[in-house]
């Protein structure tokens, strides 16, 4: 139980239910370093319906496009994840109330470092969409390594995500966008421009880039709909966002987004 964000109201994050639990995650096996493929986790079987596509969240805060696009698309399976306790305790209780009304089945919350999760945890071509919005901008340079967005981290999204699937990535600032958009160029241009990407494994272009369709939770004039977007929107501030598709190893980029 938590109570911080609740305003005194205890926060149960229905462990096993709804936030996922240390049994469910498993411990990291001693032999990861030799065989990756043993840290995987079925994240499907954490879910009411484990074949259905799989959509992840990276630093989902309260929840609300979370919560929002899980009840827009039943046919899909979301993992949030949030690092921050209370943030994600806020989201996991949002979600079991509205799972005591019979909805929401298809959303769970990790609390963990999604880049972490994803680069041990997660099987090769296992996942749909990466959403990540208003990701922290970490301005001071010495941080800069804390930022979502690095070549290391592009390239575990790049084996994560199925063929077609899309990295969505939106953000108020611009000197983060600068940032993204450069380690972006490393992943969409052709290889010999590319060396930040290291060697070997990819297409000669792994991603194409691709102009952000507004999600489906978005509001008239939104681009998701998320807590931190109607905040910035209401101080008028300028947003920054695309898609990263993955394509195949002999695939061509192609414009088609149907
Ligand atoms: C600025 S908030 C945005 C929250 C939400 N996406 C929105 O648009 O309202 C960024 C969130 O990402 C979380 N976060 C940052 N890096 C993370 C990481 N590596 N893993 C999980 N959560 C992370 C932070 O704790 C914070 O809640």
């Amino acid at each position: 139980m938590s109570f911080g964000l609740g305003h005194g109201k205890p926060l149960d994050t229905a462990p096993g239910v709804v936030g996922v639990s240390a049994e469910e995650l498993g411990p990291l096996p001693d032999n990861v370093l030799q065989d990756p493929t043993s840290a995987w986790v079925d994240i499907g079987s954490w879910f009411p319906v484990p074949h259905q596509p799989l959509e992840i969240e990276i630093g989902c805060g309260k929840g609300t496009f979370l919560l929002e696009h899980a009840q827009e698309h039943p046919e899909t399976n979301l993992l949030g994840i949030e690092w921050a306790g209370e943030f994600w305790a806020y989201a996991a209780d949002r979600v079991r109330r509205r799972r005591a009304s019979g909805s929401h089945e298809n959303v769970r919350l990790l609390n963990a470092d999604a880049t972490e999760f994803i680069r041990w945890r997660v099987a090769d071509g296992s996942v749909r969409a990466i959403h990540l919005y208003f990701s922290d901008p970490w301005p001071k340079k010495r941080h800069h390594k804390k930022r979502v967005i690095q070549d290391a981290f592009l390239a575990q999204v790049w084996r994560v995500l199925e063929t077609g699937g899309e990295l969505r990535v939106v953000t108020d600032h611009p000197e983060l966008w600068a940032w993204d958009e450069s380690h972006f160029a490393n992943w969409t241009g052709e290889a010999h421009e590319s060396p930040a990407r290291g060697a070997g494994g990819y297409p000669e272009r792994p991603f194409e880039l691709l102009a952000y369709d507004a999600a489906t939770t978005a509001g008239e004039g939104e681009l998701v709909g998320s807590n931190y977007e109607r905040k910035w929107r209401r101080e008028g501030r300028s947003f920054y966002s695309a898609s990263l598709r993955k394509l195949a190893l002999a695939a061509s980029p192609s414009s088609d987004r149907s």
